[in-house]
C-alpha cells in the first residue's frame, strides 16, 4: 500500500536526467531489474536520487570528511524506507531465552587481530534477497562457525529452515526475528539442515520441511554477551569464533556502504539488522591507529567489501554492536 503510494506521488512528479540514460540501462542489465512501463519512471528517479547522494558522499571523503565509500549497488532502486522495511529484519528480543552470559573477564587476553575467514570458519557470503530473515543469515553464521570447531568441516547451513520452523518461538520469517530465538529452536529441534537439501527461498509461505536425516548442526546452549560491552564482545569472538551481532543498518550510508571504516553520526544505538562478527583487526589512517569489527551481510558480494562491512570499534559502540551478541555453545 505504501509502496503504491509513493510510486504514484513519484510518477507524476519524475523529472529525469536524460544524462544518466546510459547508466540506468547499464545497471538494469547488470542486475536484471524489469520494471511495469508505469513504474520505471518512479524507480528511476530514486535510483538517481541514491546515485547523487553516493557520489556526494564520494567527493566529500576524497576530501578528507569520511573514512569510507559508497557504491551504487543492486539495491539501488530503494527509498531509505522500503530498504528498511524489506531488509532490516532484527528487533531486540523483549522477552530473552534462557541464556548465559559472556562478560568481560580482567586475566582473558586477546589478539590483536583476528579473523576467522582465514581459519576456515566461514561460509561464502549469502544474499537474503527481499526478505527481513537477516537474523536467520546471522544465526546460521555463528552455527556454521561452531560445527567448523567441533567437526573440522564447513556446512552452509539452512536459513529456510529456521525461517519455516521457528515461528512458534516468536520469529517471523521474512517479517524480522532473532538469533538467540534461531538458536533456541536448534536446541528444542535437536538440530538443523544444511543449505543443500533445504534450499533458501526468500518467502516466509511454506511449512516447516525439517528432515532429522540431515543433521548439519547442534546446540546445546546459547549466550550473551554483556550487553553493550565492546570488550567482551571482542573477547568473545576472539576466544569463541563467529559471533551473532545486531546493529543499525538503517541510514543511507549503511545501505550503499562500499569500502573503509564505516563510522557515522547517523548511526544510532537502535539495532534493527542481524550480522555476523568474524574478527577484527586495526588499520593506520593518516598516522593514526584505527581499530574496527568485521561483520559478514547477507545482502551479496555486491555490497561492501565483497559482502563485509569494516565497522569502527572501541570507542562508543558504534551502530550498536554490542547491543544484542550472543553465540551457540555446545
Ligand atoms: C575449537 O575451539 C577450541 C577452543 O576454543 C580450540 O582449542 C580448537 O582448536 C578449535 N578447533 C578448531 C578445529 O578450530
Ligand atoms: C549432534 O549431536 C548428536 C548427539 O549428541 C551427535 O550424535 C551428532 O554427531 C551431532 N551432530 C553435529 C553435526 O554436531
Ligand atoms: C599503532 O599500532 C602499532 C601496532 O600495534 C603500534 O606499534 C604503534 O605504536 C601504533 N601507533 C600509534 C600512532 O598509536
Amino acid at each position: 500500500m505504501l509502496l503504491g503510494l509513493l510510486l504514484a506521488l513519484l510518477g507524476c512528479a519524475a523529472a529525469l536526467d536524460p544524462a544518466l540514460q546510459e547508466a540506468w540501462e547499464g545497471w538494469k542489465s547488470l542486475h536484471a531489474k524489469e520494471y511495469p512501463e508505469e513504474a520505471e519512471a518512479a524507480r528511476r528517479e530514486v535510483w538517481e536520487k541514491n546515485l547523487q547522494r553516493i557520489q556526494q558522499h564520494n567527493q566529500e571523503e576524497s576530501q578528507g570528511q569520511h573514512t569510507f565509500r559508497l557504491a551504487m549497488n543492486h539495491l539501488g532502486d530503494l527509498t531509505d524506507e522500503e530498504f528498511n522495511q524489506l531488509l532490516n529484519g532484527f528487533t531486540p528480543a523483549r522477552r530473552e531465552q534462557p541464556a548465559l552470559l559472556f562478560q568481560a573477564s580482567a586475566v582473558l587476553k586477546t589478539p590483536a587481530e583476528v579473523d576467522w575467514r582465514a581459519k576456515g570458519y566461514v561460509t561464502p557470503v549469502k544474499n537474503q534477497g527481499h526478505c527481513g530473515s537477516c537474523w536467520a543469515f546471522s544465526a546460521t553464521g555463528a552455527l556454521e562457525g561452531l560445527v567448523f570447531n567441533r567437526t573440522g568441516k564447513l556446512a552452509v547451513l539452512s536459513e529456510q529452515n529456521l525461517i519455516d520452523c521457528s515461528r512458534k518461538l516468536g520469529n517471523n520469517g521474512c517479517h524480522g526475528g532473532y538469533m538467540t530465538h534461531a538458536f533456541q529452536y536448534v536446541h528444542d529441534n535437536g538440530g538443523l539442515n544444511s543449505e543443500h537439501v533445504y534450499p533458501y527461498t526468500a518467502t516466509d509461505t511454506s511449512s516447516c520441511r525439517y528432515n532429522p536425516q540431515d543433521r548439519a548442526a547442534n546446540c546445546s546452549t546459547i549466550w550473551l554477551v554483556a550487553q553493550g560491552s565492546e570488550v567482551a564482545l571482542e573477547q568473545a569472538v576472539a576466544a569463541v569464533g563467529p559471533v551473532s551481532v545486531a546493529v543499525d543498518a538503517s541510514s543511507f550510508q549503511f545501505h550503499f556502504y562500499k569500502s573503509g571504516i564505516f563510522s557515522s553520526m547517523f548511526c544510532s544505538q537502535r539495532v534493527n539488522h542481524g550480522m555476523l562478527a568474524v574478527g577484527y583487526g586495526m588499520s593506520q589512517e593518516h598516522g593514526r591507529n584505527i581499530s574496527y569489527w568485521i561483520l559478514k551481510n547477507s545482502w551479496s558480494e555486491v555490497w561492501g567489501e565483497q559482502g563485509y562491512i569494516r565497522l569502527l570499534k572501541g570507542t562508543d559502540n558504534q551502530c550498536g554492536v554490542a547491543n544484542q551478541a550472543s553465540f551457540p555453545m555446545l
